[in-house]
């Protein structure tokens, strides 16, 4: 049967109207449709891990439905995963916190989202660092608040700081969003910069919402520092949203949480009873197993780190040796986030975008622009493929560029 045309579209919402539609996955879905026609392509464009899931995590997903723990659970999550997730950062962070202080969510995404709707209010001014990862303008967007971009700088690490933010964020700040390692500059900020972030916020009344989604991948012997540990000083403002995503490989099981004030888990609780309910039952018996294996031996994310910090080595050397490309870090995540704008002269190219089409089109190199995350001079590249197709791509990257 012939498809009819649209004759009277269905009016959108004014909510949606102006949604950016996200560039990464538009980047993502020329790259896929390249490959399909039978191009080889080297995928510097995904933004999750290549590694399958661990078997021992899978097996206990498989062992939950055979249990038959396929019913809805509490809303905020299992009670044991809670606890677990509670006891991770009591462990780790020093947080003193509780079940009462976690609601389990479908993801870091639904986690951040779900905050920015009880927390913010239309004509609420939130600051968010930038580069910053896609989502989070739309977010505070879609909470009705604005989004005030805090510029860091790659000549500074990237770091984020409170002095940035003075500086940067305006009278009317009501929140501001971390994400520590960032994606896409990989860059960590530093225990004593996120305390004067959070003293800054005290002064301001503001919440700090801080996105630790990569906490397990840091370079050089860093390590991570949450907003957690200043739980005993500034439990009151704030919110820790992290997941299982991308330090287990789950990407598609949907399995985050938050760690915020026994409030807003209420409240964040009651908006996802009336939106998804629990994160999957399932997701969550694998995750509590996840969580346990962290706590005993954190084995096999010690494995995936090993390889990403192999990745990455190439990737540096591979970007190094081409002329003009500046770049710092990345400390932590798997994504390098260089500068490219010295090429677009040669190139004769006017951005980021036009960039990466190039580089896709002539090289059959999938990369993200970097105007998707606030910084056109720049692009994304993520090393969560083997070194082997990081090798290849660095060759056909330097052969392109010069
Ligand atoms: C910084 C950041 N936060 C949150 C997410 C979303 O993670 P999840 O898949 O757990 O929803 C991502 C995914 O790329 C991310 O990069």
């Amino acid at each position: 049967m012939a498809r009819s045309p649209v004759v009277s579209p269905i009016r959108l919402s004014r909510r949606v109207a102006e949604l950016a539609p996200s560039s990464t996955a538009a980047a993502g879905k020329a790259a896929k449709a390249l490959a399909a026609s039978g191009v080889d392509v080297v995928d510097f464009g995904i933004g999750e891990p290549d590694f399958p899931t661990p078997d021992f995590v899978g097996a206990a997903g498989v062992a939950a439905i055979r249990a038959g723990l396929t019913k809805y659970t509490d809303v905020a999550g299992d009670p044991a995963l809670r606890d677990l997730i509670a006891e991770k950062y009591r462990r780790e962070q020093g947080a003193d916190c509780w079940r009462e202080n976690v609601v389990v969510t479908a993801g870091a995404k639904q986690a951040v989202f779900n905050a920015c709707q009880v927390l913010f209010d239309p004509g609420d001014e939130v600051a968010v660092f930038s580069p910053y990862w896609v989502s989070f303008p739309e977010m505070i967007r879609l909470a009705g608040a604005r989004p005030v971009f805090v510029k860091t700088r790659l000549e500074d690490g990237w770091k984020p700081t409170a002095d940035l933010l003075e500086a940067q964020g305006g009278a009317g700040i009501r929140g501001v969003i971390l994400n520590s390692p960032n994606n896409p500059t990989g860059a960590v900020v530093s225990r004593k910069a996120l305390e004067a972030i959070l003293d800054w916020c005290a002064s301001r009344d503001a919440v700090l919402i801080f996105d630790e989604t990569y906490d397990r991948f840091l370079y050089d012997g860093r390590t991570h520092v949450s907003a957690a540990a200043f739980w005993s000083k500034h439990a009151d403002r704030i919110v820790v949203t992290g997941a299982a995503s991308k330090t287990y490989a789950m990407t598609g099981w949907r399995l985050g949480w938050t760690l915020a004030p026994k409030g807003v888990i209420a409240a964040m609780s009651s908006y996802q009873s009336h939106s998804t309910s629990n994160a999957s039952s399932i997701s969550q018996e694998a995750g509590s197993v996840a969580l346990r294996e962290i706590a005993r031996s954190n084995e096999s994310v010690a494995d995936m780190l090993a390889q990403y910090v192999r990745r990455r080595d190439v990737m540096l050397s591979g970007l190094a040796a081409i002329p003009g490309l500046s770049i710092s870090g990345p400390e932590g995540a798997f994504y390098a986030f260089p500068r490219v704008r010295a090429l677009y002269g040669r190139k004769g190219v006017s951005g980021s975008a036009e960039f990466c089409r190039r580089l896709l089109e002539e090289a059959k190199i999938a990369t993200v622009p970097g105007d998707a995350f606030g910084d056109d001079d720049c692009i994304r590249l993520s090393f969560a493929t083997s070194v082997e197709r990081i090798t290849e791509g660095m060759r056909r990257f330097s052969d392109w560029a010069r």
